[in-house]
């Protein structure tokens, strides 16, 4: 039976470089995983006191989302060194009320992509000690740091380095082995 995997792109950008690369990543993955993209520039800014009575309507949807998929793809740029505010947001959303988190037991793997030569690293650890902290079982190797992602894809969004294509192949199907081990 196939896996569900919910992708989270850190990017809000119309024209995200981190998006083609999701969409490549979900292109090049195995037989066997599906995928959606979920949207967290709606959700409202994270507030216990919202959630004693009715939660938000998008907190609530996209609770819903991540907590029935059976693994979290997290690609996401790096700002100033840690990840996108939108991103920590739906990783505090996702995290509550307490005792109910929709990370607690799921595989996911983190790709960073920038336009420098560093390629995220300060983002994908920050969000790699989230994960660890909520249980989400992050992925631990191969890891992924794609710099000079600006040269990376054609006008068409297609990635055109042959190399990088590889790695991502690989790294896909390393995560579909995580998946099945962990589900
Ligand atoms: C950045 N950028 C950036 N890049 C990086 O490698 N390390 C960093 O710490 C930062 N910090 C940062 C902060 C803010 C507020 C912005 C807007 C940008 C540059 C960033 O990597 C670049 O804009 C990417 O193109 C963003 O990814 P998307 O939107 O193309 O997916």
């Amino acid at each position: 039976m196939s896996k569900h995997v919910t992708v989270i792109v850190g990017s809000l950008r119309e024209g995200s470089y981190n998006r083609k690369l999701a969409c490549t990543l979900t292109e090049l993955a195995p037989e066997g995983l599906e995928f959606s993209f979920v949207r967290t520039g709606e959700l409202p800014l994270y507030n216990p006191d919202l959630d004693e009575g009715t939660p938000p309507e998008a907190w609530q949807s996209f609770r819903r989302c991540v907590g029935r998929s059976d693994a979290i793809l997290f690609v996401t740029p790096e700002y100033n060194r840690s990840v996108p505010a939108n991103l920590k947001n739906a990783l505090d959303v996702g995290s509550r009320p307490m005792g109910e988190s929709v990370w607690d037991g799921k595989p996911s793997a983190i790709v960073t992509g920038s336009p420098g030569g560093i390629g995220g690293f300060g983002a994908n650890h920050h969000l790699r000690q989230s994960l660890v902290f909520l249980n989400a079982a992050p992925m631990q190797q191969p890891e992924a740091y794609i710099g000079n992602i600006a040269k990376l894809f054609d006008e068409e969004g297609r990635l055109t380095n042959e190399g990088t294509k590889d790695f991502l192949k690989g790294f896909m199907q390393a995560f579909a082995a995580w998946i099945e081990k962990l589900t």
